[in-house]
């Protein structure tokens, strides 16, 4: 089977398997409890903690372990809006973000937040300008996203934190899920307050995450009970989960540093190849992230061809996937101004850095094999 399917999920790394078998069987004490095997359960959680801190360049005290980006996310724009509304009650994001940010700001208007969408142009980036022009005095959150997860395009952060540091009653949350292990993520070069990501995205298990809080910042927290994690997360922490997650980021930081352009080849060799196919209109910028690749074939509905694909062991994507069994347009792709047609017709190949050319070269063979007998078949001129 070819797998082109890792902005969905990434198969854990065996060594992540192997390392949260042995957690559970050493290390089942709870960290709150007094006895020996507690406090040795905590000296994992607080070992986990301090090399998670240090792959991120921050501080032990600003990591909160979560179930997960969506946690993440939650907890990031909920915490604020509701710990800081007395200083102001509006929202700035993107037009691309992922549900988890998007829905979220969404929801907070309901709790009377304004929430100023920004647009994306082509290419799928935002303007400073834009952002400038849409700060206001009760503007107390920015979330904007590193590398979306449906095209790629890549968040010019350095420059939109230079630019909100000149505004310091409001807080700078970024979801960099998708970028983390494909990109440098610094949170400190960014000036961000508050940074989101997502195990599973880098090799690691399902249902772990973490948030980077920056010191000084408060949280209302979205779960009371024992006051685990600073207070800002209650209830006891999956140990294993942390560990594994943990192994998994530095594994995918080593091999990111260790060949920075790898995954960047793959995409382009495949950039190049769709980019000269008349019928198919790539999606993604050029210059956007190294593993994700968003094209059209206009015309053909993309569940047609992911499912001929399937047939030949190759499983890509229509969209993100948690929205890919909604039928409606891409709404990335609706902001990016590629039409309706191409909306509809999107298909996502998302690569790591366990594929290989060969896996390459046999999804495009497949393809070019498999998209002239669908339009026969259906008819499509
Ligand atoms: C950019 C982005 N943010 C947030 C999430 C949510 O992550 P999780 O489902 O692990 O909570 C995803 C997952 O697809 C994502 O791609």
């Amino acid at each position: 089977m070819i797998y082109l399917d890792n902005a969905a999920t990434t198969a854990p790394y065996p060594e992540v398997a192997d390392v949260m078998r042995s957690v559970m069987d050493s290390y089942y004490g709870n960290p709150s409890s007094l006895h020996h095997l507690g406090v040795e359960s905590e000296k994992v959680l607080q070992q986990s903690r301090g090399v998670a801190a240090k792959l991120l360049g921050v501080q032990p005290g600003e990591i909160v372990f979560t179930s997960g980006a969506t946690e993440s996310n939650n907890l990031a724009i909920k915490g604020i809006a509701f710990q800081y509304q007395n200083r102001g009650k509006h929202i700035i994001t993107t037009a691309i973000e992922h549900p988890a940010v998007y829905d979220v700001c969404k929801q907070l208007e309901h709790f009377g937040f304004e929430v100023t969408i920004l647009p994306v142009d082509r290419n799928g980036v935002i303007s400073l300008e834009d952002l400038k022009a849409a700060i206001r005095n009760e503007t107390i959150l920015v979330s904007i996203m590193h590398v979306n997860n449906e095209v790629g395009s890549v968040q010019p952060l350095r420059e939109i934190g230079a630019v909100l540091k000149n505004y310091p009653k409001l807080f700078f949350h970024v979801d960099a899920v998708q970028g983390y292990g494909k990109l440098p993520v610094h949170p400190k070069e960014w000036e961000a307050d508050l940074v989101s990501l997502s195990a599973h995205k880098f090799h690691g298990p399902k249902g772990t995450g973490l948030l980077y809080v920056r010191k000084g910042i408060d949280l209302f927290p979205l779960m009371v009970g024992g006051g685990q994690e600073g207070g800002y997360r209650s209830g006891t922490e999956n140990l294993a989960g942390i560990v594994g997650m943990v192994k998994a980021m530095r594994m995918s930081k080593e091999k990111f540093e260790a060949n920075p352009e790898y995954v960047r080849s793959l995409r382009n060799r495949l950039w190049d190849s769709l980019d000269q196919w008349e019928e198919c209109k790539v999606n993604s910028p050029k210059e956007g992230a190294p593993h994700i690749l968003n094209f059209s074939l206009p015309g053909l509905k993309s569940e047609v061809l992911l499912h001929a694909l399937e047939d030949k062991q190759i499983c890509i994507s229509t969209k993100s996937a948690c929205s890919s069994k909604v039928d409606r347009p891409s709404r990335v792709l609706l902001a990016m101004h590629v039409g309706e047609s191409r909306a509809r017709s999107s298909l996502r190949i998302s690569l790591s850095y366990s594929n290989t050319e060969a896996e390459v070269h046999a999804f495009l063979t497949s393809l070019y094999q498999v998209v002239p007998q669908l339009k026969q078949m259906l008819k499509v001129t």
